[in-house]
């Protein structure tokens, strides 16, 4: 939910922040900016609607605009429609303070009206412009230094932003302030940088500081100083960041999102061998030792999104192989029912980000019920993990795409190995079947590349049902879970109307809207409910539906009933949501392209969701 960057070095300023906006795309693009200064000289501003390459363009790369001191913005629109005048940067009514934003100013009316009074007026529609008169207003009223304008400014807004501010008068600086929306420091020899997420400051450097929440910076030109909220300077820790900048390239894939998909078998891997050496499942690390596991009465899953489906998955492979009673929550209802956490209850907050606005809210009303809780989290130092009792990492790398593959499959494999681990402890399944469960996990990374082999046969059957209206996912158990996801997928990147059904669910309404035609995706990978979902897929034939089917080699009479098939290969029925979502990522990409649509960037989202 938009992207800020921040330079502040020896070399021009404008190229840099492009190169590291142009990493942030996915975070936002219906509009983008740019303020520079040229040591003392006057701070310049560049605002273009639409993609950042406009921008690039409007400032013939960025050489149009001198100075080596800048801040650089990509908006995913929240307070007023996407147009220049609504882009950042924003600067003050008397251009003393330059800013660009990453959130929600909750309370942006209220400050507005104050500052009104004040005789202050507005250019825009956006909450930013608020917070940059605040700024502003502060500084003149008490005779503020720029760290104590904010503080002011900090104490005064409600809701979440990461904020890089300019000063007329302080050529040289840059000021951050951070609540609630993620926000990277880097510093090398003679250059300091900032950004909403590693990749834009990656090539320049690893080592880097993670801004907590109500904390303030000063990037100097190589050095950067902290302050807490109340003004006293901090001392932090740096970290290095370990992975590599070419895992946030395309790598020769057209885009990211497909070069996302084929990591899959990889990053299920690495998060299963994080946890597992091929015959015990070790949860110590993650503070998870066997009187832990005997102690838990009851889990809750909380999680937005694919990885609200995720949970739901965990669901049914939770309660079926441990028996504890598992239940999963949209996290942007949870914390508004005043939900009822009970003695020994594990929360489990999943998040790819770990920055999700409700996501972080539903963590912290479980914290503040006092119960345990556990962050299955793929950005190390985000919120949530940083938040969270303990934290079970994805190690998926890097994921650019806004809808996501390879963290959602990371994330199955994490609840997997959560299941099979507790269900052993618990005495629930024997050493051999404990043995049984983890060589299928581990055979899982090579059968999600065997299913990824039928890429062309999708591509086929994309081009030729790509301008279907409605298609219709139905599944039973654990591929109702799938369904949701590919349903997801099908309508985010491709904008075709998609919903996903538990099967047996169909004929109590919805079978109405299905007429000649209609696509039908019936997945029906579970042996004991075999039978039952291909009695709902005959239902739909019936009644004119072209039908899709998707199930494991072995269930050939499938073929009797459905118009297309897909198989997958054989595992545990506990597992198959794992090898079936890929085909569905592809068929979903396939559709996107096909429309020539550009599934990295879908229309109206973005790659982390940091407002409520
Ligand atoms: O970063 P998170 O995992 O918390 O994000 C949750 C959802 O916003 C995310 O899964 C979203 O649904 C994606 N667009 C799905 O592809």
């Amino acid at each position: 939910m938009c992207g800020i960057v921040a330079y502040n070095g020896q070399k021009q300023a404008a190229p840099i922040l492009l190169e590291g906006l142009e990493k942030l795309e996915y975070r936002g693009y219906d509009s983008a900016g740019l303020a520079v200064r040229d040591g003392e000289g006057d701070i310049e501003v560049v605002r273009a609607k639409g993609r950042l390459k406009v921008l690039a363009e409007k400032t013939n790369e960025g050489k149009s605009l001198k100075g080596d001191c800048g801040i650089g913005h990509t908006r995913w629109a929240t307070h007023g429609e996407p147009s220049e005048n609504n882009a950042h940067p924003h600067e003050s009514l008397h251009a003393e303070v330059v800013a660009v934003h990453n959130g929600i100013i909750e309370n942006y009316q209220e400050i507005r009206s104050k500052l009104e009074r004040h005789q202050y007026t507005f250019y825009s529609q956006t909450d930013t412009e608020i917070a940059v008169n605040l700024i502003e207003y502060y500084r003149h009223k008490y005779d503020e230094t720029p760290i104590g304008a904010l503080r002011r400014a900090m104490m005064r807004i409600r809701g979440s932003y990461a904020l890089a501010v300019l000063f007329k008068d302080r050529p040289g600086e840059i000021y951050l302030a951070r609540k609630d929306s993620p926000m990277i420091i880097g510093v090398t020899e003679g250059e300091s940088f900032a950004a909403s997420d590693a990749p834009a400051i990656l090539k320049h450097t690893r080592h880097v500081y993670y801004i907590d929440n109500m904390e303030l910076a000063c990037l100097s030109k190589g050095g950067v100083t902290f302050y807490n909220i109340d003004g006293e300077q901090i001392e932090k820790e740096i970290t290095e960041i370990t992975w590599d900048a070419e895992a946030a390239e395309k790598g020769g894939y057209e885009h990211f999102m497909m070069k996302e998909i084929f990591e899959q078998p990889k990053a299920v891997e690495d998060t299963l061998h994080s946890v597992c050496d091929g015959q015990e499942i070790d949860l110590k690390d993650i503070h998870l030792d066997e009187e832990e596991i005997r102690s838990i009465a009851h889990i809750t899953i909380v999680a937005c999104g694919s990885a609200y489906h995720v949970g739901v998955a965990a669901q049914y492979v939770i309660e079926d192989l441990s028996r504890i009673p598992v239940r999963v929550e949209l996290a942007s209802e949870f914390r508004y029912r005043n939900p009822i956490l009970g003695e020994n209850e594990l929360v489990i907050v999943i998040s790819q980000s770990g920055e999700t606005a409700d996501s972080l809210a539903a963590l912290r009303e479980a914290k503040r019920q006092g119960v345990k809780t556990l962050g299955i989290v793929n950005v190390v130092g985000s919120s949530i993990a940083r938040e969270a009792d303990n934290v079970f990492y994805t190690l998926a790398g890097p994921e650019i795409a806004v809808a996501t593959t390879k963290a959602y499959s990371a994330q199955l494999m994490a609840v997997y190995c959560l299941a099979v681990r507790f269900a052993y402890v618990r005495g629930k399944i024997n050493k051999e079947e404990y043995k049984k469960y983890i060589d299928e996990l581990s055979a899982l990374p090579e059968k999600i590349s065997k299913s990824l082999e039928d890429k062309e046969r999708l591509q086929w059957f994309a081009a030729k049902f790509g301008n279907n209206r409605d298609i219709f996912y139905i599944g039973r158990g654990m591929d109702y879970a799938t369904c949701l996801e590919g349903s997801l997928k099908m309508k985010e990147i491709s904008y075709l109307h998609s919903e996903a059904y538990a099967a047996g669910e169909l004929k109590h309404g919805t079978i109405s809207l299905v007429e000649k035609g209609t696509l039908v995706i019936g997945v029906s990978t579970q042996n004991e409910l075999y039978e039952k979902t291909l009695s709902n897929m005959i239902e739909v034939k019936s009644r004119g539906g072209y039908l899709v089917g998707i199930t494991s080699y072995g269930h050939y009479s499938i073929e009797d009933t459905v118009d297309f098939t897909i198989y997958i290969p054989r595992t545990d029925s506990h597992f198959t949501t794992l090898l079936t979502v890929p085909s569905l990522q592809l068929l979903g990409y396939y559709m996107s392209v096909n429309k020539g649509l550009n599934p990295d960037k879908p229309r109206n989202l973005a790659k982390s969701v940091t407002v409520e």
